[in-house]
C-alpha cells in the first residue's frame, strides 16, 4: 500500500552539532517526527510528519502510571554513492509485533512501519552524519495514552518516531572502539521466565537503573544482568546481548527461556561469525566458567552487541569488587573484524552479501 503522510515543517530548526565526530549517543534530535495514533474501531490514522515538539499528554494517561508501551531501535546511514539505508529493518517489524502481542497493544502494520521511517527521514536527510562511528539513530515508540487507571490494556496508543544523528553508546571519545568495564550484577535481576525479557519495553530498562548507578560506583560503564532463578548464567549487558569467546567457542546466551532480546544486531553476529567459520553456541554459559576462563587466559574476548552499542569490547568484568582482564583489556580481534564488517555493511562500504541492508532513496 502507498501512503503519503502530510508534513509540516518546523518554523523553529534545532540547534545542529558542531562537531559530528564527537556526538555520543542520542544528545541531539532532528528537526521534524512522525506522529500517528490509534483508536479501537478505526485502526491507525492521521499518519503524518510534524515539528519536533513537546507534545501534550493527559496525566492521567496509562503509560505514566503502568508503563504500557514498546519501542524499537534501528539506524540510518548514509553510503559513498549518497544512498540512505536501513538495516535489517523487517526484523524490527517482528519484534515490535512481538513487543506489542505482549503488552497487549495494536500491531502496525510492516508496510506503514517502513513508509512512516521513510516519510520522516526524508524530511531530515541533512542530519544524517557521515563521520567514522556515526549513524541516524531511529527511535520509533507506541504507547497507552488513554486516561485510565484501570489495570488494563489503554484504548488509545500514539506512535512516534524520533530521530537522533548519534555516535555508538560505548563509544570512546574519539568515535573509535575502546574496552568498556563491565559491573556483574549478582542482586537484582533483569527479567524471569514469564516476564517481559525478550520485549522491547521501557519497563526493562527503568527496573535496571538501579543497577546501572550501581555500576558506576566500580567505575563501570554498565551491568552483565545473570539469570534470575539462581543469579548464575550469563545473560545480557545493560543495554546489548552479550558475547564471550573462550578458547575456540563464541557463546551467547540462548533466546528459549524468553528473558534475552532478540537482538538484530545479535542474529547478524551469529550469522557473520559462522559465515568466517567460527564456532559460535546459543547456550548457558556460567558466570563461575567466565572467571575461571579470566584466570587461566582462555577468556580471549566479550563483546557486546546492539543497534545502539553495535559492537563494544568489554577488557575487564567486576564481580564482587574484584576485576577480572579480559585477555590483555584492549579491543579484541574478533570485536574489531566484526565491527569493520558490520558498520561496513551497515554503511556501504563492505559489500553486504546477506542482502540485510534496505535501500531507502538518495534525499538531500
Ligand atoms: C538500541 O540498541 O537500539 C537500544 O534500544 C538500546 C537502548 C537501551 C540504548
Amino acid at each position: 500500500m502507498e501512503y503519503d503522510f502530510p508534513i509540516t515543517r518546523t518554523t523553529h530548526p534545532r540547534p545542529r552539532p558542531e562537531d559530528e565526530s564527537k556526538l555520543g549517543f542520542a544528545r541531539y534530535f532532528t528537526d521534524h517526527m512522525f506522529a500517528m495514533e490509534w483508536d479501537e474501531g478505526i485502526g491507525w490514522h492521521d499518519g503524518r510528519v510534524v515539528p519536533n515538539e513537546p507534545i501534550l499528554i493527559d496525566p492521567a494517561s496509562c503509560v505514566l502510571h503502568y508503563a504500557q508501551m514498546a519501542f524499537e531501535g534501528m539506524k540510518a546511514y548514509r553510503t559513498p554513492s549518497g544512498e540512505i539505508q536501513l538495516f535489517r529493518p523487517d526484523m524490527n517489524v517482528k519484534r515490535l509485533a512481538r513487543t506489542n502481542e505482549r503488552m497487549c497493544m495494536p500491531s502496525i502494520p510492516g508496510d506503514l512501519y517502513i513508509a512512516a521511517i521513510k516519510a520522516v527521514i526524508k524530511e531530515d536527510a541533512d542530519w544524517i552524519p557521515v563521520s567514522p562511528g556515526t549513524a541516524l539513530y531511529i527511535r520509533p515508540f507506541i504507547f497507552g495514552d488513554e486516561p485510565s487507571f484501570s489495570v488494563l490494556p489503554a484504548k488509545h496508543y500514539r506512535f512516534l518516531i524520533i530521530l537522533s544523528p548519534t555516535g555508538s553508546y560505548y563509544a570512546a571519545n574519539d568515535g573509535g572502539l575502546s574496552a568498556t568495564r563491565i559491573y556483574v550484577q549478582d542482586e537484582y535481576i533483569r527479567a524471569a521466565r514469564g516476564g517481559t525479557g525478550y520485549a522491547k519495553v521501557g519497563g526493562n530498562y527503568g527496573g535496571g537503573m538501579r543497577a546501572s548507578k550501581d555500576a558506576m560506583l566500580y567505575d563501570c560503564k554498565d551491568v552483565l544482568w545473570l539469570d534470575a532463578a539462581e543469579h548464575r548464567f550469563v545473560e545480557e549487558i545493560g543495554t546489548s546481548n552479550a558475547f564471550f569467546r573462550i578458547g575456540d567457542e563464541v557463546i551467547t546466551a540462548p533466546l528459549d527461556s524468553g528473558t534475552i532480546l532478540p537482538g538484530i544486531t545479535r542474529d547478524s553476529v551469529i550469522q557473520i561469525l559462522k559465515s568466517w567459520g567460527v564456532k559460535v553456541s546459543e547456550r548457558r554459559l556460567d558466570i563461575a566458567d567466565v572467571l575461571r576462563a579470566s584466570v587461566d587466559g582462555s577468556l580471549k574476548e566479550i563483546f557486546a552487541s546492539g543497534t545502539a552499542a553495535v559492537i563494544s569490547p568489554i577488557g575487564t568484568l567486576n564481580y564482587k569488587g574484584t576485576d577480572y582482564g579480559v585477555a590483555d583489556g584492549e579491543v579484541g580481534e574478533l570485536a574489531q573484524k566484526l565491527y569493520d564488517t558490520l558498520y561496513g555493511i551497515q554503511t556501504g562500504s563492505v559489500e553486504d552479501s546477506f542482502g540485510w541492508t534496505y535501500k531507502l532513496g538518495i534525499f538531500r
